[in-house]
This record gives C-alpha cells, sequence and structure tokens, in this order.
C-alpha cells in the first residue's frame, strides 16, 4: 500500500482549507441549519458532537476521499486479519483478537491465536477468584489481601486507568481486595506504596512484556527484597509473585513460579495490551465479570469500526477531524478533559496511546513525513481544569481543540450534583464557541452602573473571543461495559490517524535512546566513572548532581 501523500485528496482538502479560512464557527451555524445533525453522530446511545469545530460536511467528505485514497479500508482489514502491520518490528497487532466474543479462528503465522487466548483467560478467572475469595496464600499460610502491581507505560496505565475507573462508590474495600499501582523507578512511589502493608498478605503482579524494562525489574527486585527481610529468602518467596510477561524465561530465573507466568504475545503491542492478562488487576479488583464486560463492549466498538461504512464510522470520523486539526497551520496542541473523576487518568492513558503511537516524522518506508503528525495531548479532569487551563482556553492567544467526554448518568446518589457536572461541560463547550463579544459586556457593564471611563478600561479584559473548536462526546454512564468500547474508540482512531499520516502506529523506537544514555549517567553518578560522549550542558549537569549526591 502506498505511503505517499495522495496527491489530489491532499490537495482538494488544501483549497477547501483556504476557502474555509475566514469562516466563523457562528457563520457556520447559520449557514447550515441542519449543521449539529451533519456534523454528529449516534452510535449505540451515545451522541459524537463535532459540529464546533471549523470544518463543514463537505471537509468531512474530502476527508473521507482522502482516507479512501490512503487505503484506509484496507488498513482496517489489515488490522483485524493479523498482518503484520508493525513494519519495523515485522509483527501484527492483534488486540482486538483478545476482546473477540466468538471463537471464529484469528490465525497468526497460520495458527489461531483463540485457545491460547480462552486458556490464558480461564486462568486469569481462576486466579481473580482465588485472590478475592481469599483462598491464595502467602508464604506464611495467610491470604493475600494486598495486591502490588508493577509495570510501567502500556504494563500500567491501562490496568490503571480501568482500576480507577471502575472502582467506585459501590465496590467495597473489604469485599474484594485492594490494588495499588508503582511504575517510576522513584523509590519514593514504591516506598509509598508499601508503607502500611503487611508483607504476608501482599502479593506482586510484575508486568513487562519484554521482562527487561529497568523501571519495573528494580522496583520488583526492591519488592522481592522487602519481602525477604520479613518473610526470609528463597523459594518460599514465589507464593507472593505472578508475572505478566512474552520473556517467562527471565520470570522464573527471577523466582516467579512457572504456573504464576501468564503470557503477553508478541502479536499484542504493549499500549494496546490491557485486554491480555495486562488486564489481571484489573480482574483481580474489580471481578472476572467485569473484565468480561470491559471486552464485551470493546467488542462491540470492534466490529462497528470494521463494519461501518467510513462515512457512518465513529473512530473514522473522529479521527478524520483531529486530522484536520492537526493541519491547521497553528494546531500542535490537543486537550482532552473527561468531566468523570473516574476517568481522570484518561490524559494519561491517552497521552502513552496516541502519542507514543504517532509522535513519529518518518512513514513506513522510511522516508520524512510530508504533513505534521500526533499534535501534544494533554488533559485534566472538568471541573478542575476549568479553575486551572480554561483561562487559557477562552482567553488565550492560542485556539487549541478541546474534547469533552461526558457520561451523563452517575451511579452515585448525587444526582443533583450530577447534573451540575453536565451543566459545566455543555456550558464550556457553548462559552469556548460563542465567547463574549465586546458589544456585551460593554452593555452589561453599564448596565451595572460603571461609568464609561471604567468600561472603556475594563471592557476588553472580559471579552472572550469564541470561536474555539470543540467535540462532545456524550455516553449513557461509566460501567465497565461502556469504558470497553471507549478505550477502543481511542485505540481505532489513533490507528486511523496513522493510515492517514502514512506511519506504523504500533512501534516506539524514539524512547529506546533516553534508556541507554541513562545507563552510562548512572554509572557516572554512582561510580564516578567517565560518561559516554556528552555536551557541556550533560556534563555540568551531572558534575553538579555528583556534588550534590556526596553531601547528602
Ligand atoms: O515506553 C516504551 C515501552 O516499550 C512501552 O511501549 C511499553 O509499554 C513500556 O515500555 C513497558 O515495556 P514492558 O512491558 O516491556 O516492560
Amino acid at each position: 500500500m502506498t505511503e505517499t501523500t495522495p496527491s489530489a485528496a491532499w490537495q482538494a482538502l488544501i483549497d477547501h482549507r483556504r476557502a474555509l479560512r475566514r469562516s466563523s464557527l457562528a457563520g457556520l451555524f447559520a449557514a447550515d441549519p441542519q449543521r449539529f445533525t451533519r456534523l454528529s453522530l449516534v452510535w449505540d446511545d451515545w451522541l459524537s458532537d463535532w459540529s464546533k469545530q471549523r470544518l463543514t460536511p463537505a471537509t468531512m467528505a474530502l476527508l473521507v476521499a482522502y482516507a479512501r485514497a490512503r487505503n484506509l479500508p484496507a488498513w482496517i482489514e489489515a488490522l483485524f486479519g493479523g498482518e503484520k502491520i508493525n513494519v519495523t518490528e515485522q509483527r501484527a497487532a492483534l488486540h482486538t483478537a483478545l476482546r473477540q466474543q466468538g471463537d471464529t479462528p484469528v490465525l497468526q503465522d497460520g495458527s489461531d491465536v483463540l485457545p491460547a487466548i480462552r486458556a490464558t483467560q480461564a486462568r486469569m478467572r481462576t486466579l481473580a477468584a482465588q485472590l478475592r475469595g481469599g483462598v491464595r496464600l502467602g508464604a506464611t499460610g495467610r491470604p493475600i489481601r494486598d495486591i502490588v502491581h508493577i509495570g510501567i507505560g502500556g504494563s500500567d496505565l491501562g490496568p490503571r486507568l480501568v482500576c480507577s475507573a471502575l472502582t467506585g462508590p459501590r465496590a467495597s474495600r473489604r469485599e474484594g481486595i485492594e490494588v495499588t499501582f508503582v511504575s517510576n523507578v522513584d523509590p519514593e512511589q514504591l516506598t509509598r506504596a508499601l508503607a502500611g502493608l503487611d508483607p504476608a498478605t501482599t502479593l506482586f503482579i510484575v508486568t513487562s512484556k519484554t521482562f527487561t524494562t529497568m523501571e519495573t525489574l528494580r522496583n520488583a527486585t526492591s519488592a522481592r527484597e522487602w519481602l525477604a527481610t520479613q518473610l526470609g529468602g528463597g523459594g518460599a518467596l514465589a507464593a507472593h509473585f505472578i508475572a505478566v510477561t512474552g520473556n517467562a524465561a527471565a520470570a522464573r530465573a527471577f523466582g516467579v513460579a512457572g504456573a504464576d507466568v501468564l503470557p503477553m504475545w508478541d502479536w499484542v503491542g504493549g499500549r494496546f495490551s490491557l485486554w491480555s492478562a495486562a488486564g489481571l488487576a484489573i480482574a483481580v479488583r474489580c471481578g472476572w465479570e467485569s473484565f468480561a464486560e470491559l471486552l464485551a463492549g470493546a467488542a462491540t466498538m470492534d466490529a462497528h469500526f470494521r463494519d461501518a461504512p467510513l462515512p457512518r464510522n465513529l473512530p473514522v470520523l473522529l479521527a478524520l477531524v483531529d486530522f484536520w486539526n492537526a493541519q491547521a497551520p497553528s494546531a500542535n496542541q490537543r486537550v482532552v478533559v473527561p468531566y468523570a473523576h473516574a476517568l481522570s487518568r484518561l490524559p494519561s492513558y491517552l497521552q502513552q496511546l496516541v502519542l507514543e503511537s504517532n509522535g513519529k516524522s518518518v512513514t513506513r518506508d522510511g522516508s520524512p513525513v510530508d504533513q505534521p503528525t500526533a499534535p501534544g495531548l494533554w488533559g485534566e479532569p472538568g471541573t478542575d481544569s476549568q479553575h486551572a487551563f480554561f483561562q487559557w482556553l477562552h482567553q488565550g492567544t492560542h485556539a487549541v481543540p478541546v474534547e469533552f467526554v461526558v457520561p451523563v448518568r452517575a451511579a452515585h446518589p448525587l444526582a443533583d450534583q450530577q447534573t451540575l457536572l453536565v451543566a459545566n461541560a455543555l456550558a464550556q463547550a457553548q462559552a469556548l464557541f460563542a465567547g463574549k463579544p465586546l458589544a456585551v459586556v460593554r452593555a452589561e457593564l453599564a448596565a451595572s452602573g460603571m461609568d464609561p471611563a471604567a468600561i472603556d478600561l475594563n471592557a476588553p479584559h472580559r471579552v472572550c473571543p469564541g470561536n474555539r473548536p470543540s467535540t462532545t462526546l456524550l455516553l449513557p454512564e461509566l460501567n465497565a461495559r461502556r469504558l470497553g468500547p471507549l478505550l477502543a474508540l481511542y485505540e481505532h482512531r489513533t490507528f486511523v490517524e496513522g493510515v492517514l499520516a502514512g506511519i506504523n502506529s504500533f512501534d516506539q523506537w524514539g524512547v529506546e535512546l533516553g534508556k541507554a544514555l541513562a545507563g552510562s549517567l548512572q554509572a557516572a553518578l554512582r561510580d564516578g566513572t567517565e560518561p559516554g560522549p556528552a555536551d557541556q550542558s550533560t556534563l555540568g549537569l551531572l558534575a553538579h548532581a555528583r556534588a550534590l549526591s556526596r553531601r547528602g
């Protein structure tokens, strides 16, 4: 499939952007009474509205044509069909097989991956039941009460997001088992996690596809030492470890019992792995039924993505909007604001999913990309963020696209407070769009009795320019059944954005360089050895850090 930008479809988009340049969002709404209906989509009982984006139905048609010119339907089939679309590592990206509901064979290198998936799910189900039921015992014969999940990147962010999203007010601490996540090599995180835990009743799930990741191995080693100081070393400690990895030999060498090593397959990318045994912590914390619901929900989005025509396909349409925004001259950022405390971890999860996938500068065949790829992505939950960066969104000099993710109903009994939350999400999108013009500000100040000189001084500070783009995603509520499709939606959308840019979304070579340099700098810091060749600034920082650590 071609890697070069399809020139006719691309040129049509460039011409169209030029034609739209002077249009305001208000003008676009005024020109089309059907605009909301034409630039929104109901999927299941969700509503996704991108009518407040700076584009028109004609833009969407041109974008769909561009996607076709990029062979998007064939790429979607290649994804589901297990083709080795991760070309630099010669791997498939078969995360969809992990949540497939039936047993239709999914072939990888000529064999069906479903039997291994089902066997692993059965093992996860048993382990979750044993841990939740207090049947799994530690080395001293006491039941396990606390889990510490050790992993980083894709081996942390997805399971952590899901656990925090689904551990709602109805999950009583007494009923289940507590799960704490440790990812950072900063020893502060592990120390805090272990404070107050009893080694005799604590189990560690070490999750690492490679089992070579520095942060995970250091934390797992420190955890083993912590256990050994109170339980004694040796084989008994195996009762306190489960490993999830593609490198079973290394996990066994670390001291995990063979039966407690669950697989990660090379046809699932790390940042797409929460649906695999990497999600064991979810099954333990929330119960196997919730995990199964998560998978079943994601499968509904998979079916939609695979089958819906491009102009009615939610992940495709939202990716086209992202792609359109990313090509705008000043658009190098994207803000995601979940109006749900339960989704507090969504922005960090998306940072890895989107930026590790699409933060690339070369196309699949290695030639430089000729268009911007993924803009930076950040966000925080609403309404907290309204009291932090929304000032910048409303009156700053950058018009950055914002995405509001809003579960409408809540499981808790504070229904009126929930209404306030949802109203705030809608209000912010409206305010970004409509703004507050000078004439309105002046009239309000005059009506308040302010004198004309004070009005002249104050009015400009109160003007909100508006005309700022946003997308709003309304979903009925947040539970495992709804969270599954939400995450699958973002996965597929990220994949489509990669296809539109002609890049491989499934490798991450950029993170390797810093890892290699950290090794030689650690030796230089700890042992005073010469670092490898380094610039003046790095050498200066190293010398000062050495001096500070000697003083401590
Ligand atoms: O950040 C780089 C990365 O390779 C991610 O892609 C991956 O999710 C993470 O490190 C952890 O890797 P592993 O699961 O092998 O420990």
